[in-house]
């Protein structure tokens, strides 16, 4: 995780230092805690300036300060990780083998082929100096965090930042769409005055006979957000990236051949015959499972093992147990998803490393005062109530109905029974059970200092919400139990991993029954499909600022390209079966039925 940030200023008359304030760069640097650098470039007949900023946070090999810069006056940004699609030996470094690679295209195809063949997250900023051109963009999903700010038309300026501060004066910040990778010609925009962003779209494939009509919704998309004076265009040949993933199958099945209400049960043959369907079907879903555990275990694999693991390395000598740091922490609420992920963590990380599981609970003591009230009630503290994980507010939404009230209890309970099963399932493995619980007072004084800003662009109760459990979460500072005795205990961990993503796959949130009753299957898949082209904008972005907040990574095993195209493969009625109760409705509780992510 880094923090990387550009400022472009076309003939304007202000320096470009005027762009990049204080507040911004103590945001970037906390992200990137390890190495901070700054570099300007300017065209040789002042057309144009560039200011790069780059923060570095080091996780793997040997540390490489950003931005970098080749004998060719190139210079590139990346905040990203290949997990794969590129090669990377042991002793090289990802973000110079990006640029080697970058530095080697020599046509704009060759570099859009590269971008479509890295698996993993990533945001980047490359300035193609030959060219005159800047290159920007993030992975397909939006994993990293990059915003973008555009000047007015006299100024003609232009900043592309992981994170920001929302400053009165200026103008808004926006999260760059996910929508593909982008290209100014700095030379041609100065001569003309004013800026034009080409847009180079993600597609399933190149030749896709709809090309025309994607092309034109991806720009309509695009464009509605941005000022006026902000030209996009699309190459005229029709230049694309590869999407890294398969479609969605949205394949349903036929209604099934039986007429309800015969009986079949004096009728031997067709007994034999359905027991058979019946285990046929049980030997199919048993495959999938299967399938499912070992693509989602080798993300998981990639997740936990790459990553700088040196510090046991030079003592050499065995550290007692209580010494030893976490690399690897879980977002853990107990449920499914952070359970899932547990196990399968536990199957890569070396043994003699704990685990710690992040587990949030707000304190909330007015709660019981506020219970009395009307729905009405409109002063902020009543919207704490949505204040908890996803998940747990869905559990409880559809139980309690609209007036949340989730304090402590849910996930402190779910997380603890899940610790008991994880113990069980590792009993020589530390666990750290890392009980956070956060006051109101705290909870006020942080987010007013910089939970508001992280979540910023977004602003919805429900990213203020998920936002605070999330920072306080990764932060990790919190209790763990030390035979039976509760001390102080922050987590190191620099690897963070999430869930995000499971539910909007696997149908788990509520709002997909309702979907699933109304509409049926189709509407289902419409609903799906739509969800994960817009998490990018709803989660993913925000998360990413909040976790990269405390100089530690997200990864997410549930959007790895291979688990993506893995599920998308499947048609819906094989993942989620939505007339049974909540909970046992998806293909990820197979898996704990199965037992065999142990
Ligand atoms: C490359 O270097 C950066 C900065 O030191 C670090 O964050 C990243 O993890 C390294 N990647 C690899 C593959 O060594
Ligand atoms: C479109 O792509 C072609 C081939 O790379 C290139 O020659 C041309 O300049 C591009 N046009 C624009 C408007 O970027
Ligand atoms: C945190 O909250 C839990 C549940 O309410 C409680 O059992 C625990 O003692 C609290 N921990 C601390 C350190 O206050
Ligand atoms: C979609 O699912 C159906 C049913 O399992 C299968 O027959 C078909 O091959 C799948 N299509 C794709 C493109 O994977």
């Amino acid at each position: 995780m880094c923090g990387i940030c550009c400022v472009v200023t076309l003939c304007s008359q202000h320096a470009i230092h005027d762009f990049f304030n204080e507040g911004m760069l103590c945001r970037l640097r906390r992200r990137g805690p390890d190495s901070s650098q700054r570099l300007i470039k300017a065209a040789s007949d002042l057309s144009y300036q560039c200011l790069f900023s780059g923060h570095v946070l080091h996780l793997r090999g040997l540390l490489t300060p950003q931005p970098l810069q080749d004998a060719n006056n190139n210079i590139f940004l990346w905040n990203g990780e290949i997990f794969n699609g590129v090669h990377v030996g042991d002793l090289e470094n990802d973000t110079e083998v990006m640029f080697r690679h970058l530095a080697l295209c020599n046509s704009e195809v060759d570099i859009l082929s590269l971008f479509s063949s890295v698996r993993g997250p990533w945001s980047f900023i490359y300035y193609q100096a030959s060219r005159h051109s800047l290159w920007f963009g993030r992975d397909y999903f939006g994993r990293r965090s990059l915003l973008w700010q555009f000047g007015n038309e006299v100024d003609s300026t232009f900043c592309l930042t992981s994170v920001s501060v929302y400053s009165k004066s200026g103008n808004q910040w926006q999260e760059v769409p996910a929508s593909g990778i982008f290209k100014i010609d700095l030379k041609a925009c100065a001569a003309a005055k004013s800026l034009s962003l080409s847009l180079f779209p993600w597609k399933y494939s190149c030749t896709e006979k709809t090309v025309e009509e994607i092309f034109i919704s991806v720009l309509d998309q695009v464009s509605k957000d941005l000022p006026n004076h902000i030209h996009l265009v699309m190459n005229e040949s029709k230049l694309c990236l590869r999407a890294p993933v398969i479609p969605l199958n949205k394949t349903i099945p036929e209604a099934s051949g039986e007429c309800p209400g015969t009986d079949i049960s004096n009728n031997i043959h067709m007994v034999s015959v359905k027991t058979l369907q019946g285990f046929l079907a049980e030997e199919h879903k048993k495959k999938l499972v299967h399938q499912f555990l070992d693509v989602l275990s080798e993300a998981v694999k990639r997740r936990v093992l790459f990553l700088f693991r040196g510090e046991d390395q030079k003592t050499r000598e065995v550290p007692s147990i209580f010494n030893r740091k976490a690399h690897v922490a879980v977002l853990f609420s107990g449920g499914i998803d952070s359970m899932v992920i547990a196990a399968l963590a536990d199957k890569h990380v070396p043994l003699e490393e704990p685990i710690d599981l992040l587990n949030v609970a707000f304190m909330i003591k007015e709660k019981s005062k506020l219970k009395g009230t009307t729905k009405k009630d409109t002063n902020r503290e009543a919207q704490l109530d949505l204040l908890c994980p996803q998940e747990s507010c869905q559990h409880l939404g559809a139980k309690t109905g609209a007036h949340l009230s989730c304090f402590d209890v849910p996930d402190r309970i779910t997380g603890r029974a899940g610790l008991k099963e994880l113990e069980a399932i590792n009993p020589s493995r530390t666990w750290n059970f890392v009980e956070i619980n956060v006051t109101l007072e705290e909870l006020k004084k942080l987010r007013q200092q910089c939970i508001n800003r992280l979540i910023y662009p977004l602003d919805s109760v429900l990213d203020d919400s998920i936002g605070c459990a999330i920072w306080f979460a990764s932060r990790g500072e919190g209790f763990i139990s030390n035979q039976g005795e509760l001390k102080p205990y922050k987590s190191v961990a620099k690897v963070v991993l999430t869930g995000i993503g499971a539910d909007e796959q696997l149908a788990g949130y509520s709002r997909h029954r309702v979907c699933f009753k109304k509409y049926g299957l189709e509407g289902l898949n419409k609903e799906l499909e739509m969800e994960l082209n817009r998490i990018s904008s709803r989660n993913l972005g925000r998360d990413d600022r909040i976790i990269g907040d405390h100089g530690k990574e997200a990864r997410f095993p549930f959007l790895d390209e291979d688990v993506v195209s893995f599920l998308n493969s499947l048609p819906i009625s094989e993942k989620a079966d939505l007339t049974l109760p909540r909970g046992i409705a998806s293909l990820k509780y197979c898996i704990l039925q199965t037992g065999e992510y142990s």
